[in-house]
């Protein structure tokens, strides 16, 4: 717990003690029960998991490896916030995803600037850094803050600072692959200023590519003890002003969880979700019963309403021009993607297969 002596493991330790008191005389657990039971509950009563031992890890599209990994570790009965991490972390590892850690895309500077949060289940904590520079793994520093601060969000240098403090390795996350795009993009911003673009298009299609899809990974999973726990990582969007911080490190827009409920993370146009808080709001609605996916398509639609403030982001139909799309997870275990325009996947492991699936959504392309 924040500003308080007061470790996980004596968490665990006190809760395994309420849990344990609760048991009727001559009542035994076995190992693959236990396995089954939720152990921390705050009422101090030892109950089954809401999922039945069920395990569950969802993605973003680019987080099949992800979900992979997660799910391998959550097995393994590893914590499920490590077990997201590390499935992140390959992500964040890869200079082929040009939107996440290292080899992500650039601010207008030629900076990459990252974002990521994580968020704890069974302890209700939190941590997030922004703008962060030179550091690959953003979501470890992330987990750092929330175990090794008092706070929940550090930003820009100070965010450097305490991961230098940690022994964290600076390095140029700026890949030749994003450097090129990054001096394309410059090149043909306008007509009007000193530099000129190649003659051939070579790199046309790669920005192309990254224009038509934003990226962001998200990753939560459930673990066999009904346990809950998330991270979202970005490098945000390309080209964006030094310091613009997106949804990914706030905690209820870019990432939500709430053991007792569920968890959601995001994925798409940061700004549309910071104006709403919307993976709060997917927690908030599937507490008053709603399954993942009519939380989330519920959330979705009233982004959609509040859009209709801000015309420069609607096409000539009054549609949002933007894109953002939610993973959920509830407390059974049940699961959804969801997104504003058809056309998206998202990676899940059910315990069983790890596959790719179709988000719901609002909008038909034309
Ligand atoms: N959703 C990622 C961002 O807006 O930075």
């Amino acid at each position: 717990m924040k500003g308080q002596n007061f470790s996980r493991r004596d968490f665990l330790k006190s809760s395994v003690a309420l849990g344990a008191a609760s048991l009727l005389p001559g009542q035994l657990i076995t190992a693959k029960d236990k396995s089954r039971e939720v152990g921390a509950k705050q009422s101090g009563r030892l109950e089954k998991s809401a999922s039945g031992g069920r395990m569950v890890a969802i993605s973003s599209e680019n987080g099949f490896r992800a979900t992979e990994k997660a799910m391998e570790l959550l097995r393994q009965g590893a914590d499920p916030l490590d077990a997201v991490i590390a499935g992140v972390n390959i992500v964040e590892n890869d200079p082929e995803d040009i939107t996440v850690g290292y080899g992500g895309l650039p601010n207008e500077e030629g900076v990459v600037e990252l974002d990521a949060s994580v968020m704890h289940g069974p302890t209700h904590n939190a941590g997030a850094v922004a703008a962060l520079r030179n550091i690959k793994n953003p979501s470890k520093v992330a987990k750092l803050v929330m175990e090794r601060t008092a706070h929940v969000l550090l930003v820009g240098e100070g965010a450097l600072k305490f991961a230098r403090a940690h022994g964290f390795k600076e390095e140029n996350l700026l890949t030749e692959k994003a450097r090129r795009i990054w001096l394309r993009r410059k090149e043909t911003l306008s007509e009007n200023d000193y530099w000129y673009p190649p003659k051939s298009d070579e790199l046309e299609k790669e920005l192309q590519a990254y224009v038509a899809s934003h990226g962001t990974i998200n990753c939560c999973a459930l673990d066999a003890q009904g346990n809950l726990a998330g991270v979202t990582t970005t490098s945000g969007f390309f080209f964006k002003i030094p310091g613009r911080v997106g949804d990914s490190p706030i905690i209820g827009a870019g990432l939500y969880v709430d053991n007792n409920i569920g968890a959601a993370g995001s994925t798409g146009l940061g700004e549309a979700n910071l104006l709403t808080l919307a993976s709060f709001q997917v927690v908030n609605l599937m507490g008053q019963g709603l399954s993942p996916e009519e939380a989330g398509l519920r959330v979705l639609k009233m982004v959609v309403e509040k859009a209709r403030l801000w015309p420069h982001r609607l096409d000539d139909r009054g549609r949002p021009r933007f894109s953002l799309n939610f993973y959920i997870i509830n407390k059974k275990g049940e699961y959804a993607g969801v997104t504003i325009w058809q056309g998206r996947r998202y990676a899940v492991h059910d315990g069983v297969r790890n596959q790719l699936k179709e988000s719901a959504y609002l909008f038909k392309r034309d």
